[in-house]
């Protein structure tokens, strides 16, 4: 394990010495929620939407942020090499409880851990991937980024188990939702759609970068529902998050999606979207 340098209750330490109560609430029910922040050369993307969702999370599980917006670019910043891709994590529960009690603590100080690691080129971003399609067996509250994700580690598990990147999960209506990690877009009749903003999706920040750069530069988009019928037509899928950024799925439901290659609206968008990267940093 690199021992690098964390941020954990106001401490700068040693990941090997950066520890937790068993007692912690985020320990013993995943009670907290998280962001994961890219930085490009030492700047945080898109920080203040980050920040903006955070604080949307903190109020859905009724925990007050424990800092301002600008203690939290201190603190992170802090954690930045200036060169390379990286991301952080960072999480803050709801603290350590002197009982286990589902219900909330009367006084508890909320945990609060950082850390920073490099993206790692993942392999397909180029190329292509697969996914299949899952039933979402998620909860009702996906727009808040909680800890808890035991339904979304068990969907990604599947689909890796049956040489997929990503499960695509799809509503009890037959809509589809999003990935595991992930949100997705499809190209239908020349057209990318992508599932509107609602509680069955985690509204991500490279979703809103996406549809900002089709808008600027005339790519006909829109945000609606799509079947998994209609995602069987489309000619290009694509899957987004903070860590992969835009991956092209060349292969769905052990089908080829188009030639299963990288469509051209993709490769059009990933060009956009690393020059809008390079103009942030
Ligand atoms: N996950 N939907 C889900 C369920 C996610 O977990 C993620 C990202 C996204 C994309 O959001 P964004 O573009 O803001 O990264 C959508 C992160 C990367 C993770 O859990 O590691």
């Amino acid at each position: 394990m690199e021992n690098k340098k964390v941020y954990l209750n106001g401490l700068y330490l040693p990941l090997n010495e950066a520890k937790i109560s068993v007692m912690d609430r985020g320990f013993l029910f995943g009670d907290g929620i998280y962001e994961v922040i890219p930085a490009y050369r030492g700047q945080l993307f898109r920080f203040q939407e980050h920040m903006e969702r955070l604080e949307n999370s903190l109020e859905h599980i009724r925990l007050a942020n424990p800092y301002s917006r600008e203690r939290w670019l201190e603190i992170l910043t802090e954690l930045l090499s200036p060169s390379g891709d990286q991301y952080i994590y960072l999480q803050v529960t709801r603290g350590i409880a002197p009982k286990r009690d589902h219900a909330f603590p009367e006084k508890a100080e909320p945990t609060v851990f950082a850390m920073c690691s490099n993206i790692a080129p993942f392999e397909g971003r180029e190329s292509g991937v697969k996914a299949i399609s899952l039933d979402d067996s998620r909860w009702e509250l996906c727009h808040v980024k909680a800890t808890t994700l035991l339904a979304n580690i068990l969907l990604r598990q599947q689909a890796v188990e049956q040489g997929c990147a990503e499960a695509v999960l799809v509503n009890k209506d037959g809509y589809v939702t999003e990935g595991a990690a992930s949100n997705i877009f499809a190209v239908i009749d020349g057209v990318l759609i992508t599932p509107p903003k609602s509680c069955e999706i985690l509204p991500g920040i490279t979703r809103d970068v996406i549809l900002e750069i089709a808008q600027k530069n005339a790519i006909p988009y829109r945000e609606d529902v799509i079947t998994l019928e209609a995602l069987k037509t489309a000619s290009e899928i694509w899957l987004t998050s903070s860590t992969r950024e835009i991956i092209p799925v060349v292969e769905f439901d052990s089908q080829k999606v188009a030639d299963g290659k990288p469509g051209p609206v993709w490769q059009n968008m990933n060009r956009l979207f690393q020059a809008y990267k390079q103009s942030q940093s």
